[in-house]
């Protein structure tokens, strides 16, 4: 079954029933509710693992992997990524607090943001060992609180847009000339002169160039033009250079196979040699900064069917969660696939759509799709659901954000509660 093999490692089926990590999805559906997401910690590791590995073998300098908090943070996976000795990508104040709570040392705290509030500028001083500034009006913002004590002041870092972009919908590009994120040639300059004018201490570049993208060629000509700035800035010694994140995951079968992570930092790796040597720099703190490539595939969204409603010759099962929890399709017409918790290898019954209870014509988690026949009341498992779903999730028709679990083999802990009807009515005053 090729659609098994989008579930997390180890997934296997076990007296009929879906079963992570020796965990029965049935029976955990039982206990803790529907709409539930499960993150299997091995499948994390494993690509902690991945990442670290190919740098190891091919980057000669010094490297470290950063994890994008914005695909998906909580207290629980801030202190994973502390296991792994990973950077933070934190976006404003409340991702700083999230780590903080998950023993995120300062160090390993990174600021990103593309118009950071004077309050996240003042968390991210407070707590973070580097800021990556987007724009001037930032670096001003910034140069009004350097401290009588520099060696407290947080690194900078300048992101560059490169004009070029990556990513499989046009809103998850983001390098491209006339986006909103980063600094133009011209400006990035001026940015590092104001940086010694303000005595900010400038520490690196970066640059993003999209999300969700396999054909990593791109990065070669935005690697080439960041090591060109970098030479004129007049980078020596140490200094970081982040060519961003974005490395694509297989959501569905017409995606496998997986996307070849090798090639994705062999192709940086050379890019990075190659420019240093051209401009003669010396290598730079090499950072990548996945989120979703770490943990898109560790993530299972498990919902309820409750309607099987037949409107001419469409079938549809009307699941228990899907706007609300994984805006996804929606926004970017993103695909995913899925599969019954009971007796998952059952022959096909036909093809369905897979829909939620809100009330929005997007509200579709997938369309037409082979499955087997489901009747109302079974379970089925969304692969492919740990990154961009729960942190973007809304409360839209009073939906209530889903439980979330933590699969090790001898424990399934609760890592986040379902919300409540008072958690949503707490915030009104009267
Ligand atoms: N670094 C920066 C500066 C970023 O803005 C992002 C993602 C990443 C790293 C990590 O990208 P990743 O490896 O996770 O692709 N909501 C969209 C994705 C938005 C990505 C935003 N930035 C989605 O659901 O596809």
């Amino acid at each position: 079954m090729t659609r098994l093999s989008l579930f997390p490692d180890g997934t296997t089926i076990e007296n009929d029933s879906l079963t992570i990590a020796e965990h029965n999805l049935a029976a955990l559906a039982d206990t803790y509710g529907t709409p539930l997401y499960l993150y299997d910690r091995a499948t994390m590791d494993s690509a902690v693992d991945a990442y670290r590995r190919c740098l190891a073998a091919q980057y000669p300098g010094p490297a470290s992997v950063t994890y994008a908090g914005k695909a998906y943070l909580c207290t629980a996976i801030a202190r994973w990524t502390q296991e792994h000795s990973l950077w933070l990508d934190c976006t404003g104040e409340a991702e700083i607090a999230i780590a903080l709570a998950g023993g995120v040392p300062r160090q390993r705290i990174l600021v990103h943001g593309v118009n950071k509030s004077p309050a996240d500028v003042e968390s991210a001083i407070r707590h973070a060992g580097t800021i990556v500034v987007d724009n001037q009006s930032e670096l001003v913002r910034l140069s009004r609180h350097i401290p009588a004590s520099a060696s407290r002041f947080p690194g900078i870092w300048l992101r560059l847009q490169p004009g070029l972009a990556v990513g499989a919908h046009a809103y998850t590009q983001t390098g491209q000339r006339g986006s909103k994120f980063g600094l133009d040639r011209e400006d990035l300059i001026a940015a590092a002169l104001n940086c010694r004018r303000y005595s900010l201490p400038l520490e690196g570049l970066h640059f993003h160039l999209g999300s969700q993208f396999r054909d990593p060629s791109p990065l070669k000509p935005a690697i080439r033009l960041a090591l060109e700035l970098a030479a004129q800035i007049g980078f020596e010694g140490d200094w970081h250079f982040s060519p961003g994140g974005g490395w694509g995951v297989a959501y569905h079968e017409g995606e496998l196979p997986h996307p070849d992570l090798e090639r994705y930092v062999s192709l940086i790796v050379e890019s990075v040699l190659q420019g240093c040597r051209a401009h003669g720099l010396s290598l730079p703190h090499l950072h990548l900064e996945p989120g979703r490539s770490l943990l898109a595939r560790a993530g299972v969204a498990v919902y309820r069917v409750l309607t099987v409603k037949r409107l001419g010759d469409r079938t549809w099962l009307l699941v228990d969660g899907g706007l609300a929890d994984n805006p996804r399709p929606a926004l970017y017409a993103a695909k995913y696939t899925c599969l019954p918790v009971a007796r998952p290898d059952r022959e096909p019954g036909g093809r369905v759509y897979v829909a939620g209870p809100y009330c929005e014509t997007g509200d579709v988690l997938i369309e037409d799709i082979s499955m087997p026949e489901i009747a109302e009341g079974e379970l089925i498992a969304v692969p492919v659901s740990g990154a961009y779903q729960l942190s973007m999730a809304s409360n839209y028709n009073g939906a209530r954000r889903p439980a979330v679990l933590w699969l090790e083999p001898d424990q399934a802990r609760l890592i986040q509660r379902r919300e409540t009807v008072t958690d949503l009515l707490q915030r009104d005053t009267e």
